[in-house]
């Protein structure tokens, strides 16, 4: 253990895998038995920590890991030396080779590709695994959906390119449902326009979080690409997926630092955006936006203290962050912790609520959490 590990901590991350574990069941039970989860853990798993949470679905059942890096890959690669894992962003030239060397599945948009992944595989004597995307109405990676055909044709021709998937990524899965349908039947209508389209053995996929929503019964579709729902945070707030009962698997914290009186018309922090109204008791937190807090959270957020909501006063800082404490003076020391997400006696508060005050959305906050914040993963034991 690094001496850093033995030393009390300011501002940390917890994180419940058991609570993964019981996300990853419910969302599992809530569909078909037939549909492969395709669990999205790219970005360090959302910020959560990729080898604890892969190991953990692995453990569960996970059919497939999607990342986005070669780096991420490799990492699942250490846990496991032929769980399957999809590449979702595209590979670089000089990344090729290792496809072969990790054996991984990669996303392939243009002919382009084809051609490169097919030269790594005859070099390598084993065919590239490859999930043709395909672009519905997302703008991004896939290639636009009337050419889809033909390059579906030159993949089945490339003896150097297995294909192992045909998946499409939804827009606006989380506001538009009208146009998460179009995106479903433009797939669909590329599907039908595919030369001798054998779907036998293949992963067929486009429902990330939010499109698990109107996921069509009966239909080709046999994955879904979970990243959010996992991690017990709902896509929107008044989603119906409200009836799988995730709960979240991330929770933040930080402690007081120090307790101080100032009298009305201090102003508080840079710049002195807030100028105290009356004479205050503050609780100087000791985390900042270098530890993920972000600067927009300034005069908005709030903190549970003794689980009662405590307001931000003034700026963000690098280091801290300045609550009202004055109707609970009394009660709080220096090192009380301090909740920034998650429940405290009694109180809660929401990844998407301190998203909002952050100007951000929950996949962004999580990945925001800064390098030197330490992941505290609760066992059964609670070590
Ligand atoms: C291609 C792709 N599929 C699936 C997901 C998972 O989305 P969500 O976290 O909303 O479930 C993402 C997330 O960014 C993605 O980029």
């Amino acid at each position: 253990m690094s001496a850093t590990a033995q030393l009390p901590h300011r501002c940390w991350v917890e994180i419940d895998l058991a609570a993964l574990e019981r996300n990853f069941k419910l969302i599992r039970a809530s569909l078909p038995p037939h549909i492969k989860f395709v669990a999205v853990v790219k970005a360090d798993a959302y910020g959560h920590g990729l080898p604890q949470v892969a190991t953990r679905l692995m453990h569960a059942g996970a059919d497939l890991f999607a990342v986005a890096t070669l780096a991420e890959a490799t990492v699942l690669r250490e846990l496991s030396g032929d769980w399957p894992v999809l590449l979702l962003s595209p590979v670089l030239p000089d990344e090729d080779r290792y496809l072969a060397e990790y054996d991984l599945a990669t996303t392939v948009s243009s002919a382009d590709e084809v051609q490169r992944f097919d030269a790594v595989g005859r070099a390598a004597g084993k065919p590239v695994a490859v999930h043709l995307k395909i672009d519905t109405g997302m703008g991004r990676l896939g290639v636009w959906h009337p050419e889809a055909g033909a390059l579906y044709a030159r993949i089945r021709a490339a003896q150097g390119v297995r294909l192992a998937g045909v998946f499409t990524h939804f827009s606006s899965a989380d506001e538009d449902s009208a146009f998460t349908e179009k995106q479903r039947r433009v797939f669909l209508a590329a599907l039908k326009s595919f030369p001798d389209f054998d779907p036998t053995g293949l992963f067929i996929h486009a429902d990330n979080s939010a499109g698990l929503e109107t996921t069509p019964g009966g239909s080709v579709f046999n994955a879904v690409r979970v990243g959010l729902l996992q991690f017990g945070i709902l896509p929107h707030p008044h989603s119906m997926l409200a009836r799988v009962k995730a709960e979240p698997v991330f929770s933040f914290h930080t402690r007081v630092g120090l307790v101080k009186k100032l009298p009305t018309g201090t102003g508080v922090s840079y710049g002195q955006t807030h100028v105290l109204k009356r004479d205050s008791t503050l609780a100087i937190l000791t985390a900042g936006y270098g530890d993920g807090i972000a600067r927009a959270c300034s005069n908005r957020a709030e903190v549970l203290i003794h689980g009662r909501r405590c307001p931000v006063l003034g700026r963000v800082t690098m280091d801290q962050t300045i609550v009202d404490i004055t109707d609970m003076a009394a009660k709080v020391r220096a090192g009380d912790p301090v909740v920034l997400v998650g429940r405290q006696a009694g109180g809660e508060i929401t990844l998407p609520q301190f998203s909002d005050w952050s100007d951000s959305i929950p996949w962004e906050t999580l990945c925001s959490v800064t390098k030197r914040v330490p992941r505290h993963y609760r066992t059964p034991l609670g070590i």
